[in-house]
């Protein structure tokens, strides 16, 4: 269900040498983190994801420049625009996700629940629907 994705506010720490961020597993995020994996250099009007995974939760943070982020649970769409390092947007299992929109220089970071595994992925949309529907 799309609601069982939502946005996060992320502590910040300022100070007058700039801003920081701290994400803890299991305090900041209902999983413990296996794995960050990072987007950048994303060219203009590309997009990526275009998937979704059977188990993994995943919290996906904009952490420079902004991009879009397009959940589909089989019956409803929406898009999330990510654009503030302290915010985060936590996806469940049997969410399609496409990720567009990249702003110039942004980069996505992306905290994940478990290690890579391919046979984690459903990769096909038609086969997505087929389970969620
Ligand atoms: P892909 O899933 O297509 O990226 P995105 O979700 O951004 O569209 O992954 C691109 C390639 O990188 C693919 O060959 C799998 C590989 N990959 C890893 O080896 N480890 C990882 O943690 C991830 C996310 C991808």
């Amino acid at each position: 269900m799309l609601s069982s994705c939502r946005v996060i506010d992320l502590r910040k720490i300022s100070d007058p040498r700039g801003n920081l961020t701290p994400i803890e597993s299991d305090s900041d995020l209902p999983f413990a983190v296996q794995r960050i994996y990072y987007l950048y250099d994303v060219p203009s009007g590309s997009s990526r994801g275009g998937h979704a995974h059977r188990q993994l939760h995943q919290l996906i943070v904009a952490v420079s420049g902004s991009f879009d982020v397009v959940l589909d649970d089989g019956f409803e769409r929406k898009s999330i625009t990510l654009n503030f390092p302290n915010r985060g947007l936590l996806i469940v299992p049997y969410i399609w996700r496409e990720l567009e929109n990249f702003s110039s220089g942004s980069v996505c970071v992306v905290l994940a629940s478990a290690k890579y595994d391919e046979s984690d992925y459903i990769r096909d949309y038609e086969t997505f629907l087929n389970y969620v529907r």
